[in-house]
């Protein structure tokens, strides 16, 4: 018999019905974490002298076993996870017992701490794995200060750079996504637990306990807002797609970087695939699928907005219908961030292709600009002007080419102004370019080597960081041990 719907309700559902409802499958996500609740749940209901001691130290009993039999064992015909553990261990100890566990809650603040508590760990998870992929991207950045590729702009050639400075850029981007994911950990690891249904309890509980116990920052004031809200999900997932949106721009550049017609990669076999028909393909599709997840967390997020939008308050069913866009938007995320990893510190660079590639095009034409402004003392939109109407002849210019063009635009010769052909020719070379551009930030090997510093130490302080959370969350969870441990030896 249903512990659940045997009071109020007489007919059953049938399987179509129990299917449509029920969260059970992606509740797998939430098992360890509703032991957890339950556990400190109890402790906190013993201290405040809510249900007796023996109770207390049966049930904790009763919930290591259903801990160690797993998920499996349970009935999975009730609706999910939460109310199928409470079967289970009313089951196994009897409902004088087993039937108090639930004393003071509701399934609506115990489903919110659970998300909470699995969530964080899945963020903690995700920071340490992106993390370590800008470590490997600035390990390689630290080989390649010196090696010239092109920049472009449009996906046409624009201005010599180096693939340190690309590498140091998508690293400066993915720091800003475990900023992002920081905040959101914050804000998800707040405790929900005693708001029981929405109204709180009129139970003696302390909430402080429970958020103790569970390892939370601090705890959801509002009982109303603690139950209603998923604004931290769609914060989490907000992040996981700003993420995406970073992996995928690196994604289509290692894509692009290894065809036939840029040739500045190759990626590693174990990250490609071939044809089943053409023997000779090397395909990218662990960058192609990194790319497409994209769109299943985009997807997985837009799903959440649109389940939460104009929800009335309090709690309501719908909000199950958002947990599991959450699991399979992390996972798509953090099996990202990992295939990102092994591509790029696997990678073969084809430094002299890049080289060759950097001569084409007239990347050097905005030095020269440059150059005729600061020889000349010409206003640079003029400089723009002259030096555009050269690369229109599809020829790299002397300085007779220069002069002649300045005549017909602005009747000088811009080496009666003072360019000579040694200018022209040092503008022109991609090296100088690149050490030229020595500001903060820029492309010089001697800038580039002070970003890769900067970074290093700033993952030194995320690790501390991260680290300071994992203790933390740690000690809570042995000092929930010690707290079962004293309540099972009295
Ligand atoms: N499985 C539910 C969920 O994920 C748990 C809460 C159910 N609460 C309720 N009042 N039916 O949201």
């Amino acid at each position: 018999m249903n512990i659940l719907r045997r009071g109020r309700l007489s007919a059953e559902p049938d399987e179509d019905i129990e299917r449509f409802t029920s969260s059970m499958e992606a509740d797998r996500r939430l098992f360890d974490a509703d032991i957890e609740v339950d556990r400190a749940h109890v402790i906190m209901l013993r201290e405040q002298d809510i249900i007796n001691a023996s109770d207390c130290a049966a049930i904790l009993c009763g919930l290591e076993k259903i801990k160690a039999e797993g998920i499996s064992a349970l009935d999975t015909s009730y609706e999910d996870v939460h109310i199928a553990l409470e079967a289970r261990l009313i089951e196994m100890v009897g409902e004088d017992t087993g039937g108090r566990m639930h004393s003071a809650r509701s399934r609506n603040d115990e489903v919110a701490t659970c998300i909470r508590l699995a969530l964080r760990a899945e963020l903690m998870a995700l920071m340490e794995e992106v993390h370590d992929l800008v470590a490997s991207l600035i390990g390689t950045a630290s080989k390649h200060h010196d090696t010239i590729m092109p920049g472009y702009t449009h996906t046409q050639h624009a201005q010599p750079t180096t693939l340190a400075h690309n590498l140091l850029a998508h690293s400066t981007a993915f720091v800003r996504d475990i900023e992002r994911l920081n905040g959101a950990y914050g804000r998800t690891n707040l405790n929900p637990l005693g708001a029981a249904a929405f109204a709180s309890t009129g139970f003696p509980i302390d909430r402080k306990r429970t958020t103790e116990l569970l390892g939370f920052e601090g705890m959801l004031r509002n009982s109303m807002d603690a139950v209603s809200t998923r604004d931290f999900m769609i914060e989490s997932m907000s992040c996981f797609s700003n993420l995406m949106t970073s992996l995928s721009r690196m994604a289509e550049e290692l894509i692009l970087w290894s065809t036939t017609e840029f040739d500045l990669i190759e990626l590693d076999d174990s990250y490609s695939s071939t044809s089943s028909i053409m023997p000779q393909k090397k395909n990218p599709d662990i960058a192609e699928l990194m790319r497409a997840k994209t769109g299943t967390v985009n997807g997985a997020l837009m799903s959440v907005l649109t389940i939460c939008k104009a929800l009335p308050y309090s709690y309501n069913r719908d909000l199950q219908e958002a947990t599991p866009h959450l699991w399979r938007s992390a996972d798509a995320v953090r099996s990202s961030v990992r295939m990102a990893h092994g591509m790029i510190s696997t990678m073969k660079v084809k430094k002299e292709n890049m080289k060759l590639s950097s001569e084409k095009g007239f990347m050097t034409a905005t030095e020269l600009a440059d150059t005729i402004v600061r020889t000349t003392g010409i206003p640079f939109r003029t400089a723009h002007h002259i030096v555009g109407a050269v690369a229109r002849t599809g020829k790299i210019p002397s300085l007779r080419d220069l002069d002649a063009i300045s005549m017909k635009l602005i009747h000088e010769k811009l080496s009666a102004r003072g360019l000579s052909e040694k200018d022209i020719i040092e503008a022109l070379d991609p090296a100088a370019n690149i050490n030229k551009r020595a500001v903060t930030g820029g492309p010089a090997p001697k800038e580039t080597k002070r970003q890769v510093m900067a970074l290093a130490k700033k993952l030194g302080s995320i690790a501390g960081d991260i680290r300071l959370m994992r203790k933390k969350v740690n000690a809570a969870a042995e000092e929930l041990e010690n707290a079962c441990k004293n309540v099972l030896q009295v």
